[in-house]
Order: structure tokens, then sequence, then C-alpha cells
């Protein structure tokens, strides 16, 4: 839908129950395992999400048999028939999660053909973790323009040690050394919570892998790895979108299913606005009633367990709002501030410098035509939005699309006056032409 735009009019006072999807960053790494298995698979919670169903044209392509039931959120991936590890460079450019199969391509072929990654626009988002360690474990790896050529006889298991915490590369190499002879170690591993799914999903299937303190996992190869069943785990980030949704219109939501335990730091970022939470049993459940005179918080992304640098934008949208100055610190990703010359559109007073936003909030914002740039910026545009005075206008629907299963009727049936659009209709077609309102390039 890439004509496609989001109407937002004032909607205050958020509230209701509401259930949530499956993470989008566990289930395409964990449909892209599935070629580590030759047979049928089944996973549960899957969110009809854009980048969910370009995950399956990619494995349909390599030969794989998929039904998607969407309404009942169960997918069933039969890899016996995949006999191929040509990627289609089409859906590289457009998901960056594409990297993703190159680990399984290269255990169960012992080759990968792939394009350079696409994806959102986060700065230059190499893939040299995943290389100059897939090179390590022996792999020759052919540049040619914008293709790379992976080819290796048999893996070598050994020690491999990550200059961050990179999520990818950390999937791709346990993927990959999940069908290897012997033992390979990762040092400073990531452990995001899509993650630990992920080691779920291996471990059902047969693997045997282990997690050392503080940051090492230790994958000891098998020869097979089975098919399995699954359920994916709940969306923290929708979760967190959820909450800051009800949080910016001081309203009140329930999320049943929502992994408290995913999002500590967050959490006590929203504490110390003053919203007032509470967490269920177990850490699963999060309710949240929103304070009516929220204080601005600094805070700083980070890999996990620290503040999650894919609720950054949606939290700077309530900083805009709150009372005092907020400085916030994006260190994971080089360019993930782009959402702040949007917001400065609605009124919001925002100054960049580097990789800081500093955030002083403002009385009220005001509706706009806003782009979003990535699929996390379009969350926060949503929530500035619903609380701008007058009409606000969010083009670049593909990212929202992208990351979010229909959040837009979720949100809508918490009382927002939000409304999807399929086609620019004649105003905004104007605005395009007079160059006020650039289309977005997904
Ligand atoms: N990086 C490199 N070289 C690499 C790999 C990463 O320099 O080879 C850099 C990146 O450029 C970035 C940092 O390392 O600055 C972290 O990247 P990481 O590899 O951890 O991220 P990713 O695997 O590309 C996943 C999620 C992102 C999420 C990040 C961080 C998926 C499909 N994507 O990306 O999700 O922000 O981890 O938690 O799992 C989103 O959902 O909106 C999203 C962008």
């Amino acid at each position: 839908m890439k004509n496609a735009y989001l109407q937002i009019e004032q909607s205050l006072e958020l509230s209701g129950d509401v259930s949530l999807v499956g993470a989008k960053n566990a289930v395409l790494v964990i449909m892209s395992s599935l070629l580590l298995t030759s047979g049928k698979s089944r996973l549960k919670n899957v969110p009809a999400s854009a980048d969910v169903l370009h995950m399956i044209r990619l494995l349909e392509e390599l030969g794989a048999q998929v039904t998607f039931v969407q309404d009942e959120h169960i997918l069933e991936i039969d890899t016996l028939g995949v006999n191929k590890w040509q990627v289609n460079p089409d859906i590289m450019k457009k998901m960056r999660a594409s990297i993703l199969v190159m680990g399984p391509l290269l255990a169960r072929f012992g080759r990968a053909d792939i394009a350079m990654p696409g994806g959102c626009v986060l700065g230059a988002r190499p893939i040299d973790y995943h290389l100059k360690n897939f090179a390590k474990m022996g792999v020759k790896i052919q540049e040619e323009g914008h293709f790379l050529h992976a080819q290796v006889d048999e893996l070598i298991p050994g020690k491999i040690v990550l200059e961050y915490p990179s999520v990818g590369a950390t999937e791709n190499i346990m993927m990959a050394a999940a069908l290897v002879k012997g033992t390979t170690r990762i040092i400073n591993a990531a452990l995001e919570p899509e993650l630990l799914d992920l080691i779920a999903v291996l471990k059902k299937m047969g693997a045997q892998i282990t997690i050392d303190p503080p940051a090492m996992l230790v994958i000891d190869g098998v020869d097979e790895l089975l098919p399995i069943t699954h359920e994916i785990i709940s969306d923290r980030l929708e979760a967190g979108s959820l909450l800051l949704a009800a949080a910016i219109t001081g309203g009140e939501v329930n999320l049943p299913q929502a992994p408290a335990y995913a999002l500590d730091v967050f959490l006590l970022k929203l504490e110390e606005m003053g919203h007032s939470i509470t967490v269920g049993k177990n850490d699963v459940g999060i309710h949240l009633k929103a304070t009516d005179s929220p204080h601005a918080v600094s805070f700083k992304t980070g890999p996990y367990p620290g503040f999650p640098t894919d609720l950054q934008a949606p939290m700077m949208a309530l900083q805009c709002l709150a009372e005092g100055t907020s400085t916030i610190e994006e260190t994971v990703f080089e360019n993930r501030l782009v959402h702040a010359h949007e917001l400065q559109k609605m009124g919001a007073q925002i100054n960049v410098e580097g990789n800081k936003a500093l955030v002083t909030g403002v009385e009220e914002l005001y509706g706009a035509h806003v782009i979003a740039s990535d699929i996390r910026a379009s969350c926060a545009l949503v929530l500035a939005g619903l609380v701008a005075k007058g009409t606000t206008i969010m083009t670049g629907i593909p990212h929202w699309q992208r990351g979010y299963e229909a959040l837009e009727k979720k949100l809508a049936a918490l009382g927002a006056n939000i409304r999807l659009h399929a086609q620019v209709n004649r105003h905004l077609k104007f605005l395009h032409r007079e160059g006020e309102m650039p289309t977005q390039d997904v």
C-alpha cells in the first residue's frame, strides 16, 4: 500500500483490554530457521505483517510449501522441497531480515547467494559481523556488485567473538553452528527475548545450545534437526506501543499477554514519568493507568536488557508533551532520530545533535502531514497524532505495515479516531505535486 495514508484525529483517554500478536522479530528468524529442517512445521501466534508475507515469499521461492491462515495466526511451512540457495534480490532489498536465511542455507547446502539487504533506513547497517564470522567458519565469500556468493565444503566450529552483540549476527551464526560437528562458542552474544525464542525453537528441533553467563552461547552441533510446532512469544514492541498510546492520551490499558519480563527498563521509565504500572503473575500481563501530569525522563537505548531501540521513537513522542526536558541518546543505530524532524512539524521542541535528542515538553502538538521513515518512527507519529489538535496525515505506510499487524484497528478499538485510506486522495495528490509531501520509498 505504497500510496496509502493514515488519518488521525485527536483521541483522548484510550482505554480497554488488548490482546497481542506474536513478535515480528522472533517469527522472521524462526521462519528462516525452519530451513535447517526437512518437513512440515507449524507456527502459532504469527502476525500478518508485511515482513512476514515477504519472508513467506522468500521461502516459497526457495522451494518451501507455505500455508498461512491469517485469521487464526497459524503458519505451516513444509521445507521438504527446498532445493535452492539463491535468495530473491527484490525481497532482500525490501527486508533486512532476509540476511537471516544465510546461516541456515550454508548449513543445509554449503551455499548461499544473496544480495545486500534493505529494510528501514537506520544508517549504514552493514552486515560485516555476519560475513566476517562466516569466513571464520570456513565460508568463502565472493562479492559481485551488490551480490554475494557464499560457499563452504564443511563449516568449521570454533570460537566466534562478536565486537558488538548484534542480534542478527548472533542468530545467523547460531543457526549455522547448530548443524556443525563440534562445539561453537559465540562470545558477547545478543540475548534479546526474540533470540531466546529462536533458541527455544532450535532446542525443540533437537539442537544443543546453552547460555553461559554473562553472554556466551555454546552450541554443540548435531547431525539432524527436526520440524517443530511452536507458539511465537508475544510482541513486546506491540505491547510497548499500546502502553504508550494509553499513556500519551491519558488513558488506561490492560495487556494480559504482555511480556513484562522483557520490558523492565522501559516500564521503569514509564513509572518515572508518573504513570502507574501493574504487572501480572510471573511477570506476564501489564496494566497501565496514565498520570495526567507526566514528567519528562531521559534515557539511552542499548542492547537487551537496556532500553529497546525499537521503543525509542514512540517514547520520544511522549516526551514532547511531558513537563520538563528529556535527553534521549540512541546508541544502537547511527541514524535513528529522523522522526524528530517530523515531530517538529507537529510543534514539538526537539534539538538533535549527533545521536542525541534534547526534547523540551510543550503544551500542545498540532496535526500535520508527516512521513514515516521506519517502522518505529511510524508509531511515534501515530502516537503524536492521537493527541495533536487537528488532523494528522501520515504517509510512509509500508513501514507501519511491515512492523505491525493492523495496529490501527487495535487503537480504534481503544477509542482512537484513526483511519487507514488505501489511496492518496485528491487533496493529498495536490500536496505531492506541490512537493510539500514527497512520496516515501520503502
Ligand atoms: N551492525 C553492524 N554490522 C553487522 C550487523 C550489525 O555494524 O554486521 C550494527 C548495525 O548497523 C546496528 C547495530 O549493529 O547499528 C545493531 O544491529 P543488530 O544486528 O543488533 O540489529 P538487526 O539484527 O539488524 C534486529 C531487529 C531490529 C532491532 C535490532 C536491535 C530483526 C528483524 N530486526 O535488527 O528491529 O532494532 O535487532 O534490537 O530482528 C524493528 O523491529 O523496527 C527493527 C529495526
